[in-house]
């Protein structure tokens, strides 16, 4: 059953799915909802909350399904709309939510808007879209895809016009200064929720509105119209979420918080990289800089924390000097690079060293926010660099040794994507069904993680004070909540360190470890010296000393 708590979405693990890529339930070599039925088992298993759908809508599927050419549908291919239903029944029957990508900013070139809008300056749809005639205006805005597109504008022989896109140029943006345009979004959102989704992952935000003289990013109509998107889901569908993609500065992102009246949720983009850097330069530095800059947001609203997803590790918010440095650590061949950023997986990014997955986990496990998994990543799976755009990291699902890693029964040449079949990552070797049958698996890691998370509320809604021991290879924080006080240390270094850590504030209380619930001793007024293995980390929780100082029913002095 579904919790009734509305904001359950602080508390949340998510794990985000591409239809196509996670089961096949028909044996045509694609992904579709009659697969992801059958997994949602496993998924219950793990302990996700909240699964995250990439675009399912009929598509092109030049930009992955992000180009959508009719947004009231199901592509074929991956089933019904009866198909979807039964999937949302089955998915809340198991306590897991569902929410879905809205692709507000643009369309395909494919949409009936797109096609009847460019068929003459008098079609009805033609204000549906920006266009323009010549390709400078709005020029102060930047090109995202830099590794295809030259410009934001491109001339449509058809429509004798220039149509403005801020991504492919198959994927004209929609005109949000035209009413109409934001009405037929607001059904849109309205038509999933009624079929009972729980929310939209809100893809590409910040590019809604343009305005001569600016970047065209953030505006406020853009803030204006989303507070007009939330208002319809408080008034009609309670207990729903928004997420926003807005890959931008923490002072950015803020405002799509409003005051608790637009996004309940928002990635946080530029600490993801930081993560990354702290671990591979052993220095807190990265990680702590990055919370001194992000400003509080209000009570009910969440950061959404991730390491990796569908698209390319972004390192658009970074310095020239971060960008060459993650570069050269975790890039070096430049068929690891797409635009600004590098399309690889988890695991090899870390060297497929256990250690580092475990504590970049840990971190995004126990940092304020709530987690995203990416699918695959909790197995370890691996990518395949030599594959077009970001299609390296969008590779099958291994659930078995068996044909297809257990993916698909299709003949191997039908399948959309080549399984990840290289000697180390290759499905004989990582894969859902032998990582379930050993105990010490990073799957079985993960789903203890997400466990335990689960059991203390402070990891979702505590407050965070960063302590700052001498060494600074050694990330420390407490997360409050209530009367619950965790202290999280994470050794960033290679190599195993000691700190020293003033904990007076908490003297007579005793941490007991989170995960094996060992009794650590007793806090006092002297430093606290702790020693971590390479990588190590501990999740404490800093039990006070009961009055009659008695602890668990367990005599004090019997620790
Ligand atoms: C953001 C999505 O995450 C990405 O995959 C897509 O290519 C762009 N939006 C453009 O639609």
């Amino acid at each position: 059953m579904l919790s009734t708590d509305p904001l359950w979405y602080k508390d949340a693990v998510f794990y985000e799915i591409h239809v196509k890529a996670f089961a096949d339930g028909n044996g045509d070599g694609i992904g579709d909802f009659q697969g992801l039925i059958g997994k949602l088992d496993y998924l219950q298993w793990l302990g996700v909350d909240c699964i995250w759908l990439l675009p399912f809508y009929p598509s092109p599927l030049k930009d992955d399904g992000y180009d959508v050419a009719d947004f009231l549908q199901v592509a074929e291919q991956y089933g019904t709309m009866d198909e979807v239903r039964h999937f949302l029944d089955e998915a809340h029957r198991r306590g897991i939510r569902v929410i879905v990508d809205l692709v507000l900013n643009h369309t395909s070139d494919q949409h009936t808007w797109f096609q009847q809008a460019r068929s003459s300056p008098q079609s009805p749809k033609r204000g549906f879209y920006v266009w323009s005639n010549n390709d400078r205006t709005y020029g102060k805005a930047r090109i995202i895809f830099i590794d295809t597109e030259k410009s934001n504008w491109t001339w449509d022989p058809e429509a004798k016009a220039f149509y403005w896109h801020r991504f492919f140029s198959h994927q004209p943006d929609l005109n949000y200064d035209n009413p109409e345009v934001r009405q037929a979004m607001l059904e849109t959102m309205a038509f999933w929720l009624d079929q009972g989704l729980d929310g939209f992952r809100c893809d590409a935000v910040p590019y809604l509105f343009e305005r001569e003289g600016t970047i065209c990013e953030n505006l406020p109509e853009t803030h204006t119209y989303l507070k007009e998107v939330r208002r319809k889901i408080d008034v009609a569908y309670q207990g729903r979420i928004l997420l926003a993609e807005a890959n931008q500065w923490p002072t950015d992102v803020r405002p799509y918080f409003g005051d608790g009246d637009e996004f309940h949720m928002a990635f946080h983009f530029p600490l993801m990289p930081r993560l990354y850097m702290g671990v591979q330069s052993g220095n807190r530095d990265p990680i702590i800089d990055m919370f001194t800059h992000t400003p509080e947001i209000p009570p009910n609203c969440q950061w959404c924390l991730f390491l990796r997803n569908h698209d390319e590790l972004t390192l658009e918010m970074c310095s020239g000097e971060e960008r060459d440095y993650m570069y050269y650590t975790y890039a070096r061949d430049p068929k690891m690079r797409r635009n600004i950023g590098i399309a690889r997986r988890l695991a090899p990014l870390l060297e497929n060293d256990r250690r580092k997955i475990e504590l970049l986990n840990s971190l995004v496990f126990t940092l304020p926010g709530s987690p995203i998994i990416y699918y695959g990543d909790e197995i370890g799976m691996g990518d395949n660099v030599q594959l077009k755009d970001r299609d390296g990291v969008r590779t099958p699902m291994q659930w078995t040794m068996d044909r297809n890693g257990g993916f698909s029964n299709c003949d191997p040449a039908r399948l959309y994507l080549p399984v990840v079949a290289d000697p180390i990552y290759g499905y004989q070797s990582v894969n859902v069904e032998s990582q379930k049958a050993m105990p010490h698996t990073l799957l079985q890691w993960m789903k203890q993680m997400i466990k335990v998370r689960k059991q203390h509320p402070a990891f979702g809604r505590g407050t965070i004070t960063f302590l700052r021991p001498a060494n600074g290879r050694v990330l420390v924080y407490v997360r409050r909540h209530e009367d619950t006080t965790l202290l999280l240390v994470h050794n960033l270094a290679g190599s195993a360190q000691p700190v020293e850590l003033d904990l007076k504030e908490f003297a007579g209380s005793t941490p007991v470890e989170l995960l094996g619930e060992a009794r650590f001793p007793r806090v006092t007024e002297r430093p606290y010296v702790l020693t971590l293995a390479a990588y190590g980390y501990y999740w404490l929780n800093l039990v006070p000393e009961h009055p009659r100082g008695e602890f668990y029913g367990i005599e004090q002095t019997a620790l």
